[in-house]
């Protein structure tokens, strides 16, 4: 608890119904745990509203991955306080996520009219800590990690299998399931460690209960999200609770998922080359439900740049996963994560980059301009680049992507392809959008409505540098 924080406040009784508005920043683990604060408050008489205006609770989950974290969450807060005072007296403020866990007391106090602050690795406290402000009038706040165990306190398994709320309404397809908390890798750059704590995996039944409960709710896409997912699993053959196999733990987990009846596609996301493994890329090739993508964070093209980076693989290893991916898949799909301006990155090592992404031809890159992050290594290396040049390389390196996603996108014309359809379109009726095994998006027409989950052929007639349509044959 916070003294001396006076909330302006009045709430409403325990059992009246009420409304939260949750507003979510920054990766899918951040969505998966909005689903599952959601799913918490649903128990509480919450139900979520698009708008804030009538909201008896604003949830901010934040992000903190780089810079202007912090302002953002500030500047929202301002407009809440505004529209508090002008319409809204009853709606209190909750702020979660990578920014409630680093920045903690100081933004209760640098930010008056937060009611409630929790950190990611204690979302389960959060309703508890709702009905503590209500009484006692004061901010509340937990944040911090737990050593060991399952993701919170409570049992994770019974949450999700008793309701699973979609945040996005407008799509109940495709679902995320979180397998494991934080990450041991310290790269360099990255805050994450310390704002998601050490990896915890969740036990594999936990995992797998939670996607057959989001199967029989209609999902037939199960996404498996994680910081680092190839190391899950290995704290829990390390400490018994689960026997080390000749795949490991997250194959094995992998191939339980896609076995499950209802399911037309599994994917996953983080994954860090560091430990990528020969038996997962076979079960590309064995499993296809697998589908034909993969997202593989590489972040430098340059070996001096990821020693610097602490991301413990060459360049070398990186094409060495990559070919044993395209032996099992050889059209498989690769997208991955680049940092531009590194300290102490050179027009070479720079290059370095351009060269990679030339030559593997990614489906698409995620490029970023280094931002310096509290208690990382990295901000206290010299050489910082100038953000004008750290401007221009990122510009260079989304012009080659690009002429890279067009070519292929507009190779995909004449070919027919599975899609899963995801949603159909609010604005327009018989619209439909999906995504090929590629990973690709695609519009589609089709005058049966009622296709939305399935699997459909479709014969690509039109593509351009973002999208690609066809027609259900
Ligand atoms: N600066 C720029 N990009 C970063 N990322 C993580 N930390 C930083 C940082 N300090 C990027 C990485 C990571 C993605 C989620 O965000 O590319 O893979
Ligand atoms: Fe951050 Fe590296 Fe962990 Fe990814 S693997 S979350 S980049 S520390």
């Amino acid at each position: 608890m916070i003294t001396g924080l006076d909330t302006t406040t009045v709430s409403k009784p325990e059992n009246v119904a009420k409304k939260v508005h949750i507003e979510t920043w920054g990766c899918q683990m951040n969505v998966a745990d909005s689903e599952r604060m959601l799913a918490m408050l649903n128990k509480e008489n919450y139900t979520l509203t698009d708008n804030a205006d009538d909201a008896d609770l604003v949830l901010l989950n934040t992000c903190h991955i780089r810079e202007k974290a912090k302002h953002k969450v500030l500047s929202r807060l301002g407009k809440l306080r505004e529209i508090r005072i002008a319409n809204n007296p009853q709606m209190k403020i909750a702020v979660t996520g990578c920014v409630a866990q680093a920045e903690g007391a100081k933004l209760l106090k640098s930010a008056p009219g937060i009611d409630v602050l929790v950190g990611p690795g204690k979302l389960d406290e959060l309703t508890h800590l709702i009905k503590k402000n209500a009484s006692s009038g004061v901010a509340e706040m937990a944040i911090g990690f737990k050593k060991t165990g399952n993701i919170g306190k409570e049992d994770t398994t019974k949450i999700k299998a008793e309701f699973t709320p979609s945040l996005n309404g407008k799509n109940k397809v495709s679902r995320f399931v979180n397998i494991q908390q934080g990450c041991n890798n310290y790269c360099t750059f990255c805050v994450v460690p310390y704002t998601r704590g050490r990896e915890i995996s969740r036990e594999p039944e936990a995992v797998i209960a939670e996607a057959a409960k989001l199967l029989s709710q209609g999902a037939t896409e199960i996404t498996l999200l994680g910081q680092n997912v190839n190391s899950y699993g290995l704290d829990l053959v390390e400490t018994g609770k689960i026997p080390a196999t000749t795949n490991g733990p997250f194959v094995d987990l992998l191939s339980a998922i896609s076995d499950l009846p209802e399911i037309h596609r599994v994917r996953f996301t983080t994954s860090n080359p560091h430990d990528f493994t020969k038996p997962l890329a076979k079960l590309f090739g064995s499993h296809p439900k697998m589908g034909r993508y993969i997202h593989l964070p590489v972040q430098s093209g340059h070996n001096e740049v990821l020693g610097r980076m602490k991301r413990k693989v060459t360049i070398a290893e990186y094409w060495e996963r990559i070919n044993w991916l395209r032996e099992q898949v050889p059209d498989i799909a690769i997208s991955t994560d680049l940092i531009v301006g590194f300290p102490g990155e050179t027009e070479e090592e720079f290059q370095g980059t351009l060269d990679l992404v030339e030559q593997v031809e990614f489906s698409f890159i995620f490029c970023f301009k280094y931002s310096p992050r509290n208690n990382t290594v990295a901000k206290r290396m010299a050489d910082q680049v100038p953000e004008d040049v750290m401007n221009e390389r990122l510009a260079r390196l989304n012009a080659m992507q690009d002429k890279i996603t067009i070519k292929q996108n507009l190779a995909e014309i004449g070919k027919i392809r599975e899609v899963l359809v995801l949603y159909e379109s609010p604005k327009y009726p018989g619209v439909y959008y999906g995504r090929t095994q590629h990973y690709r998006l695609v519009k589609v027409n089709s005058p049966n409505r009622n296709i939305t989950g399935k699997l459909i052929d479709v014969k690509i007639f039109q593509a351009n540098k973002t999208a690609i349509e066809g027609s259900p044959i």
